[in-house]
């Protein structure tokens, strides 16, 4: 009983001493924290209870990393800052302003490296070289060049030294369709092979982070020697066990930052590196980080007092173009009128708070949000972000369903039932990733007189 108890001590000293020793140099293992694809996605909407994601989150899993004490490398392998092409002027500015704090949140996280992908530049060069001014890590594309120079505009690698052992990082473009006149792109398989070629003497690995997404990725592996690592970025894969080629390993953790790629290296071995993957889901067990938070908030703020501003601004200018000369929308309160028990029903509906849903938290001024918390949203005679809160269109309406009523009246023309076609505009599998049409019609079908 006492030798038992006794040896059982003295594991225990033995794993407390061997725990100690592994977060000093004793150790070759690193763990490399990687994103792709956030795509704007400073916080997650919010419209499931369930929804993944938030730099918040990423941030509260990465600080309790760090408080273990071992070495980390943080990288990301692009389209971080924008998702979309802006559609008009108070869209640009809100992405843009967005960025900004995008980039706050990233210099607070501490990254070591971004690479450039092709969502990256959406709002040209400009842009994206005014945040990298503003930022506290490396920018790196190896393909992405000035066009009248023919130079890198972002450092084409960087050399990061963990354990001794120097580990070169390269990023790669893929071919973006309309870029903006100041840029070329290389063509990605050569830029690779270049660098690699110019680096590998300086290394002793080296690491791609590459927009080209994994079928590329692939390719290459397939083609060049001398990369060991390969994180993807593009192609909306998540990958549990990273893809060996050869001897390369090319993992990608999904999208819009609703997973965390956690990969934990041995730097041991030069031919191919052992290696664990887990793709860590930001839920809501996660935890979130107070910094993090604060930063959101200050977006939100400063998000509201611009769109106030530019809303009052285009007023109108935005009412001459909605005069409508084909259909537009009545309001639910007209349809009303002539059809009280189907209006009451509406009432308790969730629909009819969806607008209330955003002012809980102060979205109701993202053009983010409203598409698909209000009705006809920039539609002839809908919803009007120029007149905000002021206007008849809030909520999800009766016309969000029956479609724009003002022929109804003379030729009872007006569609009855758009069937699932019509609910998955706005429940598609991000928003509402447990949409069932068959469960959810039910709770928000209009009452038929029978
Ligand atoms: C593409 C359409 C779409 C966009 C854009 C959208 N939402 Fe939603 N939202 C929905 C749908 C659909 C639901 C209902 C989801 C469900 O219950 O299945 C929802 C639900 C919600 C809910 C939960 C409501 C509740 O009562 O539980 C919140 C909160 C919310 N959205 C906030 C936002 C915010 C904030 C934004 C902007 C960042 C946003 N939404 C953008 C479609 C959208
Ligand atoms: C002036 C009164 C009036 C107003 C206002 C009105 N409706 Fe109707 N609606 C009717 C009448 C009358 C019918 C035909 C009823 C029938 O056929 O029994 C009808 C039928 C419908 C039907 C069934 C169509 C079908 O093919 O079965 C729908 C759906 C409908 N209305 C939706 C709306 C919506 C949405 C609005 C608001 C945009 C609206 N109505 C406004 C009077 C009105
Ligand atoms: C214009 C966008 C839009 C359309 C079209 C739309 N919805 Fe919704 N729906 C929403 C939003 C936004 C919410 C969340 C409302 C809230 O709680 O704030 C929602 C909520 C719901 C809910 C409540 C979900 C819950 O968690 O309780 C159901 C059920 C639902 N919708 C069913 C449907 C069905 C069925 C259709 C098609 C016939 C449809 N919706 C069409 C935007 C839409
Ligand atoms: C979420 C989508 C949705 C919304 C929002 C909605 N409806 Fe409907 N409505 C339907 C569907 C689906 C039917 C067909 C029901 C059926 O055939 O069983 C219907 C049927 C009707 C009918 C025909 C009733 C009958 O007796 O045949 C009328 C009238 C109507 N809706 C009016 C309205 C009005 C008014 C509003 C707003 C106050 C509204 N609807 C909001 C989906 C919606």
């Amino acid at each position: 009983m006492f030798n038992k108890s006794l040896s059982s001590i003295v594991i225990l000293l033995l794993i407390f001493l061997f725990s100690i020793f592994s977060g000093c140099d004793f150790s070759s293992d690193i763990t490399i924290i990687y994103s792709n694809d956030i795509l704007a996605e400073l916080e997650n909407c919010g419209c499931d209870d369930n929804q993944l994601g938030s730099l918040s989150r990423k941030a509260a899993v990465i600080a309790s990393l760090k408080k273990t004490g071992g070495k980390i490398l943080n990288l990301d392998a692009g389209n971080l800052f924008f998702s979309k092409k802006p559609l008009n002027t108070i869209e640009k500015n809100e992405f843009l302003l967005k960025s900004q704090y995008i980039l706050k949140a990233y210099n607070q996280i501490g990254v070591d490296a971004l690479n450039i992908g092709e969502k990256d530049l959406i709002f040209g060069i400009a842009a994206i070289t005014e945040l990298k001014e503003k930022s506290s890590f490396a920018f790196i594309s190896s393909n992405i060049l000035s066009k009248n120079k023919n130079s890198p505009i972002f450092e084409p690698y960087i050399i990061k030294e963990i354990y001794g052992k120097k580990i070169g990082i390269i990023g790669l473009c893929g071919q973006a369709s309309s870029l903006s006149s100041e840029i070329s792109i290389e063509d990605p398989f050569k830029a690779a092979e270049k660098w690699v070629d110019l680096i590998t003497d300086k290394c002793d690995y080296i690491i791609l982070l590459s927009a080209l997404g994994l079928e590329n990725d692939k390719k290459l592996a397939d083609q060049l020697k001398g990369i060991s690592l390969i994180f993807s970025a593009k192609s909306e894969n998540s990958i549990e066990q990273p893809v060996l080629v050869k001897k390369t390993w090319i993992t990608q953790a999904y999208k819009r930052g609703q997973n965390l790629g956690k990969l934990k290296v041995n730097l041991k071995k030069k031919s191919v590196f052992k290696i664990k993957n887990r793709l860590i889901p930001l839920d809501s067990s996660t935890g979130e980080n107070q910094e993090i938070k604060n930063i959101v908030k200050n977006y939100k703020t400063a998000l509201i007092s611009l769109n106030k501003q530019e809303f009052l601004k285009t007023e109108l200018t935005s009412k001459d173009s909605k005069l409508p000369d084909s259909l537009y929308y009545l309001s639910a309160e007209k349809c009303g009128e002539c059809h009280l028990p189907q209006y009451e029903n509406w009432l308790q509906t969730f629909h009819a708070d969806a607008y209330a849903t955003l002012q809980k938290e102060k979205n109701n001024y993202s053009v983010e949000c409203l598409p698909c918390h209000t009705t006809g949203y920039s539609e002839p005679g809908g919803f009007d972000v120029y007149q905000g809160p002021e206007s008849r269109f809030l909520n999800v309406q009766c016309e969000s369903c029956h479609g724009p009523g003002s022929n109804h009246s003379e030729k009872n023309d007006i569609i009855r039932n758009t069937g699932e076609k019509g609910c998955i505009i706005c429940h598609d599998n991000k928003n509402s990733p447990e949409f069932d049409y068959n469960v959810y019609l039910p709770m928000v079908k209009c009452p038929t007189d029978m």
